[in-house]
């Protein structure tokens, strides 16, 4: 019992194990169950109480010396395993890895529901019409006439369909959403979506997106216009821009009205982009015409209203700082990319 235990002899033997089953093998011998140091310390009991304390504390410590000693080697041998399996595989671990490609908003939707957002904000509720839609809402309901020369203003794509358009303005929701509403008041609604005109260069494309406004109530007056529009351009592009209305005509209101913003090139000064005026415009408004009133279900002797479209891509060439619109639309992900937030002159 009490023969000299060479632990040094057997550390290093733990610390040369080939393979993980020799080493189990090693800890089966020495610390197991059955091991050499664990059936010593079974024996301990049999000593007197001064052998045992001394004893003891030295098979402790030869027991924690291989133990360590197999730790170590167990540690060594797996991570020599797994670089030989990484090795064979050809994985090469300092590669950066790839990082997972985050779907991102269209620009355009974004600056869409910022609109949304602010309109929401101002007591307007979502309202929706077809984008393949009758001569009559898109037209004629909305004082447009066939023969009437404002229809050239917008140029059209027909369907082989008779009387179908692709919608020319978001205007043909202001009658539907007044039927829907069948006489109730107030009818107060937005409608963003996409219309469509044979037009195409830097600052027009056959499909753009148009967010309409209407406003139907008791006494609803140019005042109201003109504040609510106010707010809303303030709110859109910052309470720095500068606003103007000036008369001008549409056949669905009377009398008809469109907004300017100072330019966001020169600030207001004049430049080539507001060809020195120091405006752009921003959008076209009024007070609904009678006959649209009509023909949406309410009698324009009893209420009145006001209403608002604005083409949202001029919107983002302000909010973005662009100067080409088509490229908005050409789906290439490394120009869309420039407008998430960080980039170009995002928004947020
Ligand atoms: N629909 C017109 C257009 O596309 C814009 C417009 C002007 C809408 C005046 C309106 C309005 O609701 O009142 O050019």
């Amino acid at each position: 019992m009490g023969e000299a235990f060479d632990y040094q002899a057997v550390v290093e033997s733990v610390a040369a194990a080939p393979t993980r089953t020799a080493l189990q093998e090693l800890r089966n011998q020495w610390v197991g169950k059955k091991g050499w140091i664990t059936e010593q310390m079974k024996g301990l009991s049999r000593l007197s109480p001064e052998e045992r304390r001394e004893r003891g504390a030295l098979l402790n410590q030869w027991r924690e010396a291989v133990l360590e000693a197999l730790t170590n080697r167990e540690e060594a041998l797996l991570d020599a395993e797994e670089r030989a399996t990484l090795a064979a595989e050809g994985l090469d671990l300092t590669l950066p890895g790839r990082r997972p490609q985050a779907g991102l908003l269209h620009p355009m939707t974004r600056v869409r529901r910022r609109v949304e957002d602010v309109l929401l904000r101002l007591g307007f509720s979502l309202a929706y019409g077809p984008q393949v839609e009758t001569e009559w809402y898109n037209f004629e309901a909305l004082n447009m006439p066939a023969d009437h020369p404002a229809r050239d203003m917008q140029d059209s794509f027909f369907v082989d369909v008779p009387g179908l358009v692709l919608r020319t303005q978001t205007s043909p929701v202001q009658i539907r959403s007044m039927e829907r509403h069948q006489g109730r008041l107030p009818v107060k609604i937005m409608a963003p979506g996409v219309t469509y005109r044979r037009d195409d260069d830097a600052t027009h494309v056959p499909m753009f997106q148009q967010v309409e406004g209407l406003v139907v109530d008791t006494a609803i007056s140019l005042a109201d216009l003109t504040g609510t529009l106010t707010v809303m351009v303030h709110e859109l592009l910052g309470s720095q821009v500068g606003t103007r209305f000036r008369p001008s005509y549409f056949p669905f209101t009377e009398p008809s009205v469109e907004m300017d913003v100072t330019c966001a090139v020169c600030e207001g000064s004049g430049c080539r982009v507001c060809k020195g005026t120091g405006w752009v415009e921003i959008l076209g408004s009024g007070i609904v015409h009678p006959v649209v009133l009509k023909n949406g279900g309410y009698d324009p002797d009893e209420v009145s209203g006001f209403a608002f479209g604005m083409g949202i891509e001029r919107v983002a060439m302000r909010l973005f700082g662009l100067d080409d619109l088509r490229l908005l639309y050409q789906n290439d992900l490394r120009y869309l990319e420039r407008f998430q937030s960080g980039g170009g002159r995002g928004i947020s």
